[in-house]
């Protein structure tokens, strides 16, 4: 299908934006991958992609520091800084948090936002604001659990629990939660799926 052939090779970094003026042209829809530093947006791309160094991915929080455009097929994928705590200076990280909320809530284009949590962590303050910023933008989003290899079962549980209590009260937000890990490729197929359906 159209999905399966858009993730198989057409996939390429177009480049990274560091200011509103510098976003591509709004001449197709994109998906973007929001959350807090260290979430692992940059891997959940990787993963959907299915190529392992396409975003880099690493240990130190704040690791993506512009906006990441990727082109898949008549998508773009966005890869976005995180939020919250991040090892970068804070004139820097507070430049990258203005665009961010540019970005997100002033993108045409934007289909859905992918809103990453963390599986052990749940959702956060800093998440909450994001959400609200999503609602009052009337950007759609759907909520994407991450690093699900890293807890048991009972606690995965728990944390669905939690997360689907915070959606609630989001008007924006999708009640369709999903599962990853792209460690090992949990929920990938899923999100995939999901993505090569909108227009
Ligand atoms: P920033 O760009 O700094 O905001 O981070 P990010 O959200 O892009 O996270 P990134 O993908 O760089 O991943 C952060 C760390 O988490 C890396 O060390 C990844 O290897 C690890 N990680 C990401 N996804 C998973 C997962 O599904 N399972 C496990 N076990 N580790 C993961
Ligand atoms: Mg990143």
């Amino acid at each position: 299908e159209k999905g399966r052939l858009m993730f198989a090779g057409e996939i390429d970094f177009l480049k990274g934006v560091v200011a509103m003026d510098g976003l591509p042209p709004a001449d197709r829809m994109e998906v973007c991958f929001a959350g807090r530093s260290n979430v692992g947006k940059s891997s959940l791309i990787n993963a959907l992609t299915g190529r392992k160094n396409l975003a880099r991915a690493s240990n130190t929080p704040g690791r993506t520091q512009e906006i990441n455009y990727f082109t898949a097929g008549d998508q773009y994928l966005v890869d976005l800084p995180g939020y919250g705590y991040a090892e970068a200076p804070v004139a820097i990280v507070e430049k990258w948090q203005r665009l961010l909320k540019a970005y997100l809530s002033g993108r045409q284009t934007l289909r859905r936002a992918f809103v990453l949590i963390d599986t052990r962590h749940g959702v956060k303050a800093v998440d909450e604001e994001i959400m609200a910023l999503l609602d009052r933008s009337a950007v759609a989003f759907q909520v994407v659990l991450t690093k699900a290899d890293k807890v048991g079962k009972v606690e995965q549980e728990r944390i669905l629990g939690q997360v689907r209590g915070a959606m609630a009260k989001h008007p924006a937000a999708y009640p369709e939660l999903v599962m990853t890990s792209s460690e090992k490729g949990d929920g990938i197929e899923t999100l995939r799926a999901i993505i090569a359906t909108l227009e």
